[in-house]
């Protein structure tokens, strides 16, 4: 957290401005910066007002809330606490009786190439019918259901099933491994576990269920009264019997009617996990008012979104990107949307090019490190590039995750956009729920590499250690001032960490987003330059490297200790380099080889693959200070290939600086 040792570089000089297209200006929800501001005028004025006309205008509420921001405990805010509501009422009934009804909801392609179309209408139907199922078995208002789905309509009538009866749903990424599923069952006490037989990706039959099984025979699931299959392949899969069922046999017989149950606005919708920079994954706990209201409001803010409007955005259920943007957003804003089971590079590199044809997608919403990897596919095979796909219904595109390099923002920019289509490039954190610095495309002029400017209402700032305000042009730590509705509520289980992890004292009482950032001098345009902990961002993707050493070191018979750090890396953003120390003599060659790839696959195992590194190097030892602490600055310049310029005078072993730096 000490901004003077975070990887803020030298302020990026970028002169290039595109202002939105004089014709999207002119229909967008907000046009222009004086509408944009005026906006921003009415919540400095008036903050509660600004917010409570926001509830009450995007969110249908079962009971009127009369209270907006209750700050009496903080940091535990609550908001629109009297208020009580539906969040898939918000989503599906809503649209009953309305135009909307009979309007495709989702389009699914699998991963093998097949539609399937599902209206808002069916999409009720279903998820009331699923909803009764878990009903049947015993699921009520507060339980916790753990979802390890696949990208499908099932996944989202999963999780939408779950809020309809007020269970608290938390899904895990389908890549993550039985111990991660594990530690999740138990860390949120889930009592039913929603799955599938198996998933499709890239061609391949990848067993989800059996994972299930692992999970729970690592102990300590007992809560587990019921896992649901569903049967998303014809390959059999184990079951037991008395806890097991497929979603055929639960869903036979069950109504597709269920009345929403109602919920107090501070009810825990879900439970997310994700990466800390200590210890394990912490359960990012949201609420059902605040949250609803801003996926719907940044939905239509953000994306523009319009009845007209086919959006898919790429990212699985199982990260915040997928619950915002896919599971409740586009239906509370009554958009069509595309769900995509596959990967981009599957049959090939064209594979998102082809589908935006084919469902005349408008607006577009992925990841840099997509970005970066297709663009490196289309320059080593031109049948692959997007000029190859007719891209004329695209109008808006999206970026999410990571900083997006400039080079990648004006690939986007011209091949996928021809050059017609502003790009927001959109800030958040699990944490925050929804977008929270992004241009707004019919007001904004677009900076590439810059996130631009904070939505009217999200007090983003820049500060020093102690919480003063910096300089525009100074690099610092990123905050925000104010509580604002869609935040984290708590850490599930765990209040004390919530509170130490983002609302550190020394900060003034704010919100402590963990990267660093700098306005520009000019604009004030924000720039996020990376994290300032030891959280790393790969493709995308929030890895602790405490969570990765962890893993490392419980391989008890191989590792005697491990420092993990990032390194830049041009395709995913950073790099996983671990440094290994062995309980036996430094291995080379060959034996080096076979050791790093052991232990990469105790990673995957232990975490998943997500989390393998991808440079293992082996010493003696670790550089360290004569009281034992980890220099890992000093490991993150050898991990980069640079040359130590630090000063290694307080290191107890400074021979091992140059052991580390060959390759074994
Ligand atoms: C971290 C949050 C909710 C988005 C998906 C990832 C980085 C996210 C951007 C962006 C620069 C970004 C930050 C942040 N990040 N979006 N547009 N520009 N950095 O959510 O897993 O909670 O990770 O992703 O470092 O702290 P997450």
């Amino acid at each position: 957290m000490n901004a003077a040792t975070s990887p803020i570089e030298s302020v990026l000089v970028e002169n290039r401005v595109f202002p939105p297209p004089a014709d999207f200006a002119a229909k967008a929800r907000v046009s222009g910066m004086a509408q944009y501001q005026a906006l921003c005028d009415e919540a400095e004025r008036d903050y509660e007002g600004y917010w409570a006309r926001l509830a009450r205008e995007n969110v249908v509420w079962s009971k009127p809330f009369t209270q907006v921001l209750d700050q009496s405990n903080p940091p535990f805010f609550k908001w629109f606490a009297d208020g009580e509501l539906n969040a898939s009422a918000n989503c599906l009934d809503k649209h009953m009786g309305t135009p909307v009804e009979n309007k495709t909801a989702i389009i699914f392609e699998a991963d093998g190439g097949e539609v399937t179309k599902i209206s808002y209408k069916e999409l009720l139907a279903r998820v009331s019918q699923f909803a009764n199922a878990l009903k049947a078995r015993g699921v009520q208002k507060g339980d916790r259901v753990l979802i390890y789905m696949p990208m499908t309509i099932e996944g989202v009538v999963a999780m939408q099933a779950c809020a309809r009866i007020g269970a608290t749903h938390s899904v895990v990424f389908g890549g993550f491994s039985a111990k991660a599923v594990q530690e999740r069952i138990v860390d949120v006490g889930a009592s039913v576990v929603i799955t599938a037989n198996y998933q499709m990706r890239g061609g391949k039959e990848l067993p989800l269920k059996a994972i299930v099984d692992d999970a729970i025979a690592l102990g300590a699931c007992d809560a587990v009264k019921t896992v649901l299959v569903y049967e998303r392949t014809a390959t059999a899969c184990n079951m037991v019997a008395g806890r097991d069922i497929t979603f055929s046999d639960a869903l036979a017989g069950q109504s597709t009617e269920c009345a929403p149950v109602a919920v107090n606005a501070e009810h825990p919708l879900f439970i997310l996990y994700t990466s800390g920079s200590t210890g394990k994954p912490k359960g990012v706990q949201h609420a059902t008012g605040g949250y609803v209201l801003w996926a719907k409001q940044t939905v239509e803010w953000t994306f523009d979104m319009r009845d007209s409007d086919v959006f898919w955005c790429t990212a699985d259920i199982g990260w915040i990107t997928g619950h915002t943007y896919v599971a409740y957003g586009p239906l509370a804003a009554g958009a069509t949307q595309i769900v995509f089971e596959g990967v981009p590079t599957f049959p090939n590199a064209g594979r998102f090019w082809q589908m935006v044809e084919r469902h005349g997608c408008t607006v577009f919403y992925t990841a840099p490190t997509a970005i970066r990897s297709l663009i490196k596919a289309a320059d080593s095979d031109p049948s692959v590039h997007p000029k190859n796909w007719n891209l004329s219904s695209l109008r808006l595109l999206g970026s999410v995750g990571e900083p997006i390099n400039p080079e990648a923002w004006m690939w986007y920019h011209k091949h996928v956009g021809g050059e017609r289509c502003p790009i927001v490039d959109t800030f958040w954190q699990t944490e925050n729920g929804g977008h929270m610095i992004t241009p707004l495309p019919g007001a904004t002029p677009l900076v590439p590499g810059s996130c631009t400017l904070p939505l009217p209402g999200i007090a983003a700032a820049i500060v020093d250690e102690s919480g003063n305000d910096m300089a525009h042009g100074a690099g610092g730590i990123l905050v925000v001032k104010k509580p604002w509705p869609s935040m984290i509520r708590n850490i599930w289980g765990d209040p004390e960490r919530f509170k130490k992890s983002y609302f550190p004292e020394e900060l003034k009482g704010y919100y402590l987003a963990g990267d660093g950032a700098v306005r520009s001098e000019d604009r004030g345009y924000f720039r996020i330059t990376g994290r300032i902990d030891d959280v790393l961002n790969v493709s995308g993707h929030r890895m602790g490297t405490m969570e990765i050493e962890s893993a490392l070191v419980a391989k008890t018979d191989l590792v005697a200790e491990a420092a993990v750090v990032g390194r830049p890396d041009d395709l995913t953003g950073e790099a996983i380099c671990a440094f290994v120390v062995l309980k036996r003599p430094v291995p080379h060659g060959e034996e080096a080889k076979q050791l790093a790839n052991e232990l990469r696959n105790w990673v995957a195992k232990e975490i998943g693959p997500i989390a393998k590194p991808k440079d293992i190097r082996f010493g003696e030892n670790l550089p360290k200070t004569r009281s034992g602490k980890i220099m890992r600055r000093l490991l993150r310049s050898i991990a980069k290939g640079e040359a130590i310029t630090q000063d290694t005078s307080t290191l107890e072993n400074p021979a091992i600086l140059e052991q580390l730096a060959k390759t074994n």
